[in-house]
Order: structure tokens, then sequence, then C-alpha cells
């Protein structure tokens, strides 16, 4: 897609997504340089909500998923599980829904196609669909602007499986004429949408499934939980291996999703960087470790409490760190962006390396309009001792603060790196322009609501 096309498909997704959760606008006047002080709820995790909803499909009887954020992303998953059969009730902005996949039949790619967007998540309808239908079909999901994303490692652990693929122009057909089969399989890469696909898929395979590197950040976890709620039998064992042993039938589920251990790293950025001191009710230390060690070195302060985590600037100067995006246990690829925000106001250079995606530091154009120091180095930087052993899509951010940011006018490029325009412009002195804020609302859940309890400046565009 060329560029053009690609701000337009943007525009047109931000539009949607700002639509599903009912945003008066998609575009909001900040007023920066305040600090955010309050308390905000955060519930379930987008990466595992979604996936337990995709779950569902596989169930005889009816799931019942707790803590559901009202995001579009969710919303977006209702839909495709709508058309393909599935009845829901509840909502997302209740926070429960209860999904009934007693009709599960074969939708329209047009339907399904008008519906993903970038989402990678119809990918994960194969599996169930195979179990329960014999055959699906995935539209073309294209790419996004944090890079190629690719699905090779879904589409070969299904051919594992016995799954025939057929790649049309109009997307990917795939059916099991000799039923699915358990296998054997080592990703190449802890992916962690490649591990989903072997558990939604070999839970109800015909045999034993092996598989050798998989992820297992919490939200895999709480994702075999699920399962296992559903009568599967998945045991986890040493060296990022999971072992699957397959049953005839599963249930439906009841489950109150993990936090947002996404969302909650962003507010606590927001702490940070606007000098603030911020609660997330629901947020848990253990699923957070990393990211607290990183936030403690930077010279933020946090109290865990029962019933969540505040996070807080305690005064004094900020400093820098060296930081590897990494598979977890490491440091999340989608912490980085909101943190980078809080590393401009840093005494010193802190440097980024990504190590999970090609081209994830393209929102830091937008801080450098509004006054950082940054450098992207497109080709990694060499040298020094690396926790991740150099990847081939590798590349760096170097940061170097302090720098006051400035308001400026700003176009969200995609979830994260929006929500750190975000913070960059609660953080800059002056009035910024933030347009495409829909594309925020894929991840957080009534991200303006909570920006008003915790005391920011803005209004939306009429
Ligand atoms: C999930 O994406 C999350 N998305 C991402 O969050 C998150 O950044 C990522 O995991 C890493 O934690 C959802 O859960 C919906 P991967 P996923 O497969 O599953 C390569 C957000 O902002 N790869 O672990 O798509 C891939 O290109 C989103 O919430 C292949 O080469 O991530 C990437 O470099 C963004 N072939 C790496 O593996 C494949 O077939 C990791 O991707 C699959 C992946």
């Amino acid at each position: 897609m060329n560029t053009l096309l690609q701000d337009a498909q943007l525009v047109l997704d931000a539009q949607k997504a700002a639509a599903h959760v009912g945003l008066q606008s998609d575009t909001i006047i900040v007023n920066g340089g305040r600090p955010l002080r309050g308390r905000i709820d955060v519930r379930g995790a987008k990466n595992l909500v979604t996936k337990a909803m995709v779950a569902s499909l596989l169930g005889d009887t009816k799931s019942v998923l707790r803590d559901v954020p009202d995001i579009s992303d969710v919303h977006v998953v209702s839909r495709l599980l709508e058309i393909h059969g599935v009845e829901i009730s509840g909502s997302p902005e209740s926070g429960t829904l209860v999904l009934d996949p007693a009709n599960v039949a074969i939708a329209q790619s047009a339907e399904i196609d008008a519906l993903s967007g970038s989402s990678r998540i119809p990918i994960l309808f194969c599996g169930p669909l195979l179990h329960r239908l014999g055959h699906a079909f995935i539209p073309d999901l294209g790419g996004c602007r944090i890079g190629d994303r690719p699905i090779d490692f879904h589409l070969d652990a299904l051919r594992s499986f016995g799954a025939v693929v057929e790649k049309l122009p109009s997307g990917i057909n795939i059916t099991a004429p000799n039923g699915l089969k358990g296998a054997n399989i080592e990703l190449p890469y802890p992916s962690v949408g490649a591990t989903e696909q072997v558990l939604l898929t070999g839970v109800r395979a015909e045999g034993t499934t092996e598989l050798k590197n998989a992820a297992i950040e919490p939200e895999i976890m709480d994702l075999i939980a699920v399962l296992q709620k559903m009568g599967a039998i998945i045991s986890i064992e040493p060296n990022r291996v999971i072992l699957i042993e397959g049953v005839e039938k599963l249930k439906g589920y009841d489950h109150r999703a993990l936090f947002d251990r996404n969302e909650a790293a962003s507010w606590a950025s927001a702490a940070l960087a606007t000098k603030g001191d911020i609660f997330c009710v629901g947020a848990k230390q253990q699923e957070m470790m990393t990211f607290l060690n990183v936030f403690r070195k930077i010279g933020g302060d946090f109290d865990v409490e029962e019933d969540g985590i505040r996070f807080y600037h305690p005064g004094g100067d900020l400093k820098p760190v060296v930081i590897e995006t990494d598979v977890h246990p490491g440091f999340m690829t989608d912490w980085q962006q909101p943190l980078i925000v809080a590393l401009t106001q840093a005494i010193g250079t802190s440097t980024v390396h990504e190590t999970v995606y090609e081209n994830r530091f393209g929102f830091t154009d937008a801080l450098v309009e509004m006054g950082a120091d940054i450098q992207v180095h497109k080709n990694g930087l060499e040298g020094g001792n690396r926790r991740v052993p150099r990847r081939a899509l590798e590349q760096a951010a170097v940061i170097t603060g302090p720098t006051k940011l400035h308001g400026a006018d700003i176009e969200v490029p995609d979830l994260r790196g929006g929500f750190s325009h975000l913070i960059a412009a609660l953080t800059a002195q002056g009035t910024s322009r933030v347009s495409n804020v829909g594309l925020i609302s894929r991840g957080y859940g009534d991200f303006t609501g909570k920006l008003k309890k915790l005391g920011a400046d803005f209004s939306f565009e009429a």
C-alpha cells in the first residue's frame, strides 16, 4: 500500500474505532504542562480478552468473560464472532460478555474483510473453525505501520496439524480433509500469536502436541487457564515447551480476565512524564516486575497495594536507561513508546533497542517535532553487552534529555505510538491538536474519561 492510501486507511480505521466506543470526535485539543493525578480503573488485558473471546468458539456451551474493557478491538472481535454465528449478550460497557457458540457457521469473507482492518485476530479463528466446521477463510490481513507482521508461523503450524492451506488473491482458504492431528512444532521465534494459534488448534486435535520455543507471556498463561476451565489438558514444561493433550469436547468457561499490564505501564509512564501520581486500580506486581525495575531505575516510584499500584514521580531528576525490548519475561515492546516520552525528561542519554518489530519508532517523529532529541538508528546499534541476541530487524532510538516539549499538531500513527503522543501533548507546554485518537481507543478503555479524572485539560474538536 502506498503512503497516501495508508494515510487514508489510517484515518478510516481511527474513525471506525472512535465510532465503536462512541468517542465524541477523532481529534482532541490538549493544553499540556499539568501533572496527571488521581485514581483510574484498569480492566482486562486487550491481548487476552480478544483471544479468550475466540476460544469461546471451541466450547459446546456458553462462556462468560468478565472485566472486559470497552475498547474498539473488543467491539470488532464481537462482530467477527457474531458473523460466525456466535450469539453475544452483555456488553463491553458493562464489562461482562456472554458468548453462545451453539450456532457457529461460515461467514461471508466480505463481512470479515470489512471488519478486521489491520487486526490480527481473524487468523486465530482458524483452529476453532476447522474443528467446528472443517473450513476457515481468512481475508488478506495486510501489514501495518509497526512492521510487516507476517503469518508464516501460523500457517506452518496449521499445516503441521494436517490443515491444507491454499493462498488465493482474496485471502487464505484452509481446510482439514483428514481432521487435525497433534503435532511436534518448534517456532522459529517465541511468537505470541503463533503460540495462541497452536493452543487454540491443539486443544481439540487428535493426540498430543508438543510446542517448542513457545511464548510465555502472562496473557498466554491466562489463555491456558481459560482453556483448562473449558476441559483442555495443557502443561507448561521448562524451557518454553508446552504440551497439549487433545480432547474430544470442550465446554464454555467463566473467567475474569487478567488486568491489562500494557495499559498500566502506559499510565505509569504518563505519571512520570507529567510529574504526576496515578493509582491504577486492578494493576498487579508480578506481571509488571520487569517494567517496575526500569521505572525505578529511571527515578519513578511505586507502591504496590492490595487493590492496585500507585505510580508517581517522587521529585528529583530522572535518570537515563538502556532498554532492550524482548519477549516475556523481558521488557515488552508495547511499553517502550509511552516510556520514551518520560525519557525525554531524564538527564542524559537513554537507548532503546527494539528487537520485536522492525518499524516501531515511527511515532518518535512527532516527539522530535515537539522538541525532543531522539535519533533513530534504522539498522540498530552494534556493541555493548546485550541481553537479546541481535535480530535482523532490530532498530535503536537514542534519546537525549532533558528537553522542553512544546505543543504541536500531531497525528496518531498506531495504538501505542498514539498513547505516547497523548502523553507528549500532556507533558508539553502549550496547546497540541491530536488527531486520529480513535486508534487509541483500540486498546485503552474510556481513555478520555480517565484523562478527565486525572485532571487533564483537553477538549474534543467540534
Ligand atoms: C501480540 O502480537 C500483541 N498483539 C502485540 O500487541 C504485542 O506487541 C506482541 O504480541 C508482542 O508481545 C495481540 O496480542 C493482539 P508476535 P503478535 O507474533 O501476536 C514475527 C499492541 O499494541 N512473526 O509475538 O502479532 C513478527 O513479525 C500489539 O497491543 C513472524 O515473523 O506478535 C514480530 O517480529 C501490537 N511470523 C515477532 O514475530 C509470524 O507468523 C513477534 O510477533 C508471526 C510473528
